[in-house]
């Protein structure tokens, strides 16, 4: 059989692309993915939003998206950096970023993702942090076999030249803050290595 499009990939950030595409208003015109990468999750959101935007501050991650999106009219891919690209305020009715925010600093980017969003919409944040108590031990350590059970059977990869770094805020740390910029916030810890944070604009 013909293989037509690149060889899809699975890793622990597509893991949460489910949830993330569940929390698309139906209504969803524009929607907005911050630190897109290689545009996997944009090309999905387009089944839910009549209009999708990919950014990202890498050009070869911007370049590799735009080459696997030709001919797409309905995303549009932006290189530059999220805290000072021209993105219209209150031009999203969902907005959402995975395993990006930890490059940037959290406060501001997620009150410009907050900034970014139409009343009525909807923000998914979904990110790394470290350890710092014993429950935040307590529950990777807990999680460890079934993470690397996971990996190994759905043969987890990263996309060649995607920019990654370590996280610096703590689980606690990143909740305290979430919940001062979005109240009401829904904050939750994932066993695949990851908090969400889910957050409707009133
Ligand atoms: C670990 S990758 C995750 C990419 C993608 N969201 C995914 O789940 O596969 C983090 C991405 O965030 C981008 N990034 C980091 N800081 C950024 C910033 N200030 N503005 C825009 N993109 C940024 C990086 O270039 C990188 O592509």
């Amino acid at each position: 059989m013909r293989r037509t499009g690149p060889k899809p990939y699975w890793n622990t950030n597509v893991a949460r692309h489910a949830g993330i595409l569940r929390a698309v208003p139906e209504w969803c015109g524009d929607a907005l993915d911050v630190g897109c990468g290689d545009g996997l999750l944009a090309r999905k959101l387009t089944g839910r939003a009549k209009r999708v935007t990919g950014l990202d501050r890498s050009p070869a991650m911007i370049a590799r998206a735009r080459e696997l999106s030709a001919g797409r009219p309905e995303l549009t891919f932006v290189e530059g950096d999220f805290l000072t690209a021209a993105l219209p305020v209150e031009g999203y009715d969902f907005v959402c970023s995975v395993s990006a925010i930890h490059h940037m600093d959290f406060d501001p980017a997620l009150t410009r993702m907050r900034e970014l969003l139409r009343p009525g919409g909807t923000l998914v944040v979904v990110g790394l942090a470290r350890e710092a108590s014993a429950a935040d031990w307590a529950a990777t350590i807990a999680a460890a076999p079934v993470v690397r059970i996971v990996k190994v059977l759905r043969r987890a990869r990263e996309p060649e030249g995607m920019p990654v770094t370590g996280p610096r805020m703590s689980y606690g740390q990143v909740r305290a803050a979430a919940r001062r910029s979005l109240p009401g916030v829904r904050y939750r810890r994932h066993v695949l290595r990851r908090y969400s944070l889910t957050w409707t604009k009133p």
